[in-house]
């Protein structure tokens, strides 16, 4: 069986974004691939979180993974920082890492963009992820359009590593959704939709109820032609609209499209609202029952041991590669 390796930011409620870039990709896998998905805390400090609030986003992602659809008996679900490994070994990938790569990286390029003090392990976050991928000698990781740059990052480290030291990575490929790699913003249908936008109309998070999402997709950005049709170059706001109905309903674009012909925008919005409604109210009522269970802790138990072992083995084949400690087997 491959392996796959994906992790999601504890930065906030995950998006409609998150969810079919992601997610959605990972519930159909886990039943071809041995799977290991993991919340991967360490990486959203590397901008400020409030303590409080990244406990609590910690374990509602974990809960909306679940919510969503994996199974944990299929797929290992853990916390980053349960598994010091990948701090470890996130430090000698840095170490192989020049600065002038980390610096042309656009999410780096993106968040530091306009900020007086960037912290350090924002330029050096790639590395870190990149030792969340090797660790598992993964070979496939199901990720959105925003994370190319990264998992490109991630096979250039590890031939390199495996060049320069001992050849004990595998070269992990990247895997795209076909449809939905890049969801955008409801209000800048430019810029892809992100669970830290502090505009919360820009987003849905799968947590929101009946009547924002309603609200939300009756004010997102569309254009004043009023005409219910794909084009993206032109007509962005629809476009993306158009792309989460279709993703949705399992029903092509053209289709809708027919469907829309003569009517406007407003009748469309009302019932994109329903469709994403009708999505989001059974991984809902499943995120609400879990929260309130002891289910949860257990399966962040179990994965995080499962886990541990995995990568520990993989990183001492990577300190004996480099000659750290001392010679163990
Ligand atoms: P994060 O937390 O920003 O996003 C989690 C996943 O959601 C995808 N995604 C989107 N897909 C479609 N449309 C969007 N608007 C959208 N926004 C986000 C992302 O591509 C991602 O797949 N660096 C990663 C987390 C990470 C990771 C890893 C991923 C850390 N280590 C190892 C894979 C493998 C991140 O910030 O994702």
């Amino acid at each position: 069986m491959k392996t796959i390796f994906s992790g999601i930011q504890p930065s906030g409620t995950i998006t409609l974004g998150n969810y079919i870039g992601a997610m959605k990709q990972f519930v159909e896998l886990q039943n071809e691939y041995q799977c290991y998905f993991c919340i991967v805390d360490q990486h959203a400090i590397t901008v400020p979180q409030d303590r409080l609030e990244l406990r609590k986003n910690i374990r509602s992602l974990a809960a909306l993974y679940i919510a969503c659809g994996i199974d944990p008996e299929k797929a290992t679900l853990f916390i980053q920082s349960e598994v010091p490994a990948h701090a470890q070994a996130g430090w000698m990938m840095q170490c192989i890492s020049y600065i002038g790569e980390l610096e042309r990286m656009t999410q780096f390029k993106d968040k530091s963009a306009g900020k007086d003090a960037v912290s350090a392990a924002l330029l050096t976050y790639p590395p870190l992820m990149v030792a969340d991928i090797l660790l598992y000698s993964t070979d496939l990781v199901p990720v959105g359009e925003d994370q190319k740059q990264h998992i490109e990052l991630t096979r250039d480290l590890a031939e390199r590593f495996n060049n320069k030291y001992n050849d004990i990575f595998k070269i992990p490929e990247i895997r795209l959704p076909q449809v939905g790699a890049r969801i955008m913003s409801l209000q800048e249908p430019n810029k892809k939709m992100s669970k830290s936008d502090p505009n919360t109309k820009a987003t849905i998070t799968l947590l929101d109820d009946p009547k924002q999402i309603e609200k939300k997709i009756k004010s997102a950005v569309t254009d004043s032609e009023g005409i219910v049709k794909y084009d993206k170059e032109n007509k962005p706001g629809i476009s993306n609209l158009l792309s989460v109905y279709s993703i949705f309903t399992g029903r092509s674009i053209s289709d809708i499209e027919q469907e829309y012909v003569g009517k406007g925008y407003g009748d469309f919005k009302g019932d994109l609202a329903q469709v994403v409604i009708r999505e989001l109210e059974p991984i809902q009522k499943k995120y609400h029952e879990l929260m309130e269970s002891s289910e949860l802790d257990e399966i962040l138990d179990q994965g995080a041991q499962k886990a541990n072992a995995v990568a520990n083995k993989m990183l001492k084949k990577m300190e004996n590669a480099m000659g750290l400690g001392r010679k163990r087997k």
